[in-house]
C-alpha cells in the first residue's frame, strides 16, 4: 500500500539553550527533521523549537504549543480512570499503546500500574511527547517505553499472545467541532492515513492475551471487521470505546 508522506519537520533552538549547530544537526538527524539555524522560522511546515525549559511545537497556522497534559491532568487527580478500567488493566500488565500522540492515555495506563510500550510513527512527535512527559511526571514516564514505528508493522511482527492489552487511538476522521487546540495542532502534523484497517485489528487480536481497545469518535459506530471476535461498546456518549475481550470474562 502506498501511504502519503508525513510533513517533514524542522528543528530549531532558542539562543539561550547553548545547543551548538553540530548538536542541533545531530538531534535533527535522530528524529528525521531538518536542522534550522536562522530566523524567521519556516511557516509552511511543522517544526520543534527547543528552549531551556521545554520544547514547543510549531504547526502552520497554529499558535506555538508547549507539550501539556491537557485533560490527563484532571484524569490523574481522580483515583481511577475509565480507560484502564474498561480494558481490564491491572498492575504488572503489559499494554501496547499503538498511538502515543501527546501521551495522555499512556500516562493513565502507566498510573494504573501497566508496563506501557508506546508506538508513534512520527519521530518528532515522539521526541516532543517524551520530553513533555518526563518533565511532567517522571515517575510515570519511566514506565512508558516508546518506539518510533508504524503500529501495523510492529503488530505484524509481534509474536502471538505476547502482551496483555493493545490500545488504539488513531486520529478521528476530521474535526467534528469542540476539538481542543492540542488535537487540532496534532492533526495538522500527523501522517494522513487510514484510521484502523481490518488486518491491523486482527493482528492486535492475535498479539493480545486479554483485550484490544479502540477509542471511537463521538457517534462513530463500532467497526465491522470480518474474522474478529465479538466486541462490546463501553464508556459514555462523549467518550466511548470498542473493546474486544479476549479472556472470555468482561471486566465490570
Ligand atoms: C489521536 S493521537 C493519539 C492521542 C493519544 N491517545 C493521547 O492520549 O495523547 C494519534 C497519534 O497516533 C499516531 N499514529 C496514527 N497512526 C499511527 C500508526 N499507524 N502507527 C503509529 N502511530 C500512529 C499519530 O501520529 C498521532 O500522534
Amino acid at each position: 500500500m502506498v501511504r502519503a508522506m508525513p510533513p517533514r519537520f524542522y528543528l530549531a533552538t532558542s539562543k539561550t539553550t547553548g545547543i551548538t549547530r553540530a548538536e542541533l544537526a545531530h538531534i535533527a538527524a535522530w528524529i528525521g527533521a531538518d536542522p534550522h539555524y536562522t530566523r524567521p522560522l519556516p511557516t509552511d511546515r511543522p517544526g520543534l523549537v527547543i528552549n531551556v525549559e521545554n520544547m514547543r511545537l510549531f504547526a502552520p497556522g497554529r499558535k506555538p504549543a508547549p507539550w501539556h497534559p491537557g485533560m490527563a491532568h484532571w484524569r490523574l487527580r481522580r483515583p481511577s480512570d475509565r480507560l484502564p478500567e474498561i480494558m481490564g488493566v491491572e498492575p504488572g500488565h503489559s499494554v501496547v499503546d499503538t498511538t502515543l500522540g501527546m501521551g495522555h492515555d499512556a500516562l493513565l495506563l502507566a498510573r494504573a500500574g501497566a508496563d506501557v510500550l508506546a508506538l508513534e510513527q512520527q519521530a518528532p512527535i515522539l521526541f516532543y511527547t517524551l520530553d513533555g512527559m518526563w518533565h511532567y511526571r517522571p515517575d510515570l514516564a519511566r514506565n512508558i517505553r516508546a518506539m518510533n514505528v508504524e503500529h501495523g508493522v510492529w503488530l505484524a511482527r509481534a509474536p502471538a499472545k505476547s502482551v496483555d492489552h493493545v490500545f488504539f487511538d488513531p486520529m478521528f476522521p476530521r474535526d467534528k467541532g469542540g476539538e481542543s487546540d492540542t488535537w487540532t495542532t496534532l492533526r495538522t502534523v500527523a501522517r494522513p492515513g487510514p484510521r484502523l484497517s481490518g488486518p491491523v485489528l486482527l493482528d492486535a487480536v492475535r498479539v493480545a492475551r486479554r483485550s484490544v481497545c479502540l477509542k471511537l469518535a463521538p457517534l462513530e459506530p463500532a467497526p465491522v471487521i470480518e474474522g474478529a471476535p465479538p466486541l462490546r461498546i463501553d464508556g459514555s456518549k462523549r467518550l466511548h470505546f470498542a473493546v474486544w475481550d479476549l479472556t472470555g470474562a468482561a471486566p465490570q
